[in-house]
C-alpha cells in the first residue's frame, strides 16, 4: 500500500545474520537483504514488481515465529532477527526447488536458455539431482500414470506464430512476471482452482506491442527470443556474405552477465568479431536518429565497392518489437540474449 503523502517514513534497525542493518518500515526482508548485498534465491520476485510469494525459494527464519517464512513478503518490524541460511532453510528451498525442477529435468542441452536460466542455475548450485515427488518418464509403469502425463503433455501450449517472441508452457513455472511487466496486459490466469495456468487469453498467439520485457525477465525459456537460428548461423559462417553488426546506441552490452561460468571479461565488439561478424558499427544516438541506418546497406556496399546483395545486416538491439515491424534493410534483428546464445553455443564464453 503506497504510504500517505508526507508521513515520515520510519528507520529500524533488524539484525540479519547476527550483524545489524538499518530498514525502512515499507521495505521487506528480501528488499534490505538485496541493498545490504545478502543473497536470497528468489525465483518468482523480481526488482520494481509485485511481490508474487510463488516460488518459496526466499525463506528465512524469523525470531517471531517457528516457522520459515518468504521474505519477499515478509516486512521488517521492530526487534526483527533474521537468518538467511541453515539446515532447515536449505532443506526447504531444495523441496521447493526439487518440485519447479522436476519438470525441467533432462531437457537442458537442447533449451534455448541453456546456461542462461534461472532455475538451471538453482537446480546446479543446491545440486538437485534425485526425484522424490515426480518420477521421471521412464520409471513410470503404471497405465493411468502414463495417461495423467500424456495429459498433461497434451496441454503444452506452444506459441510459434508470432514474429518476436517465442512461447511455450513446457518450461513455464508460473512465477507471473510476465503477467506484472506486461504494459500491454497480454498475459493472465486461465483455467480455474488448482488447475491455473499462465497464459494469454483463449491460448491465443501474443497479440501486445512487443516490447520484450517478458522475455527479459522469463526465468525459464517460456518466454524467449523469436528468431530462426539455423538460418542466423548459416549467414553468419557463409563465406560469401559479409556479415555486417550494427549496433543500437541503447545497448548496454550486458551480454557477457546473462552466462554463468563465463570465462573472461570481453569487449563486446571483440565478442561479436569472434562470433563471425566482419564488420562492427556502432550507431550513435543521432544515427539512430535520423535513419542513416535506412541506407547503411547501400553506404557499404559503395565504400567497399561491393554487391549489396552480399550483405548481411544483423541489427543488434534489444528493441525486439522491430522483428515485428521489420524494415527490409535489416535482415536479422538479434538481442543481447541470442548473441548470448550464439557466444555459448560457439563455446566462446
Ligand atoms: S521470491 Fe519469495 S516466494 Fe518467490
Amino acid at each position: 500500500m503506497p504510504l500517505e503523502r508526507g508521513r515520515r517514513i520510519m528507520c529500524m534497525n533488524i539484525r540479519i545474520n547476527n550483524k545489524i542493518y538499518e530498514a525502512r518500515e515499507e521495505e521487506t526482508v528480501l528488499d534490505v537483504c538485496r541493498r545490504e548485498g545478502i543473497r536470497i534465491p528468489t525465483l518468482c520476485a523480481f526488482s520494481g514488481l509485485p511481490k508474487e510469494t510463488v516460488c518459496r525459494l526466499c525463506l528465512v527464519e524469523i525470531n517471531l515465529t517457528d516457522k520459515l517464512v518468504p521474505s519477499c513478503a515478509f516486512q521488517v518490524c521492530e526487534k526483527l532477527e533474521v537468518t538467511t541460511e541453515s539446515e532447515r532453510i536449505n532443506k526447504a528451498r531444495r523441496i521447493n526447488l526439487e518440485l519447479l525442477w522436476a519438470d525441467h529435468a533432462g531437457k537442458c542441452a537442447g533449451c534455448r536458455k541453456n546456461r542462461m536460466c534461472e532455475l538451471q542455475n538453482l537446480a546446479e548450485e543446491y545440486k538437485i539431482e534425485n526425484f522424490h515427488f515426480v518420477p521421471r518418464k521412464e520409471e513410470i509403469t503404471d497405465v493411468e500414470e502414463r495417461d495423467l502425463l500424456k495429459d498433461n503433455k497434451s496441454r503444452v501450449v506452444i506459441d510459434n506464430k508470432n514474429p518476436a517472441i517465442f512461447r511455450t508452457t513446457e518450461y513455464c513455472i508460473e512465477c507471473r512476471r510476465c503477467i506484472n511487466i506486461c504494459p500491454d496486459k497480454a498475459f493472465g490466469f486461465n483455467h480455474r482452482a488448482g488447475d491455473v495456468v499462465v497464459g494469454t487469453p483463449y491460448e491465443k498467439t501474443l497479440d501486445c506491442s512487443f516490447c520484450g520485457k517478458c522475455v527479459e525477465v522469463c526465468p525459464t525459456a517460456a518466454l524467449t527470443d523469436q528468431n530462426d537460428f539455423g538460418k542466423i548461423i548459416k549467414d553468419l559462417d557463409n563465406l560469401k556474405k559479409m556479415a555486417v553488426a550494427v549496433v543500437d546506441w541503447e545497448m548496454e552490452k550486458g551480454v557477457l552477465r546473462q552466462l554463468k561460468n563465463m570465462k573472461s571479461q570481453k569487449n563486446f565488439d571483440d565478442l561479436l568479431t569472434e562470433l563471425g561478424f566482419e564488420k562492427i558499427i556502432n550507431l550513435s544516438k543521432e544515427e539512430t536518429k535520423n535513419e542513416a541506418i535506412k541506407n547503411i546497406k547501400a553506404d557499404y556496399a559503395r565504400k567497399e565497392k561491393i554487391n549489396p546483395e552480399s550483405i548481411v545486416i544483423f541489427f543488434i538491439s534489444n528493441k525486439i518489437e522491430k522483428k515485428a515491424n521489420k524494415d527490409e534493410y535489416l535482415d536479422y534483428i538479434l538481442s543481447e540474449r541470442e548473441i548470448a546464445r550464439l557466444a555459448r553455443d560457439r563455446k566462446i564464453i
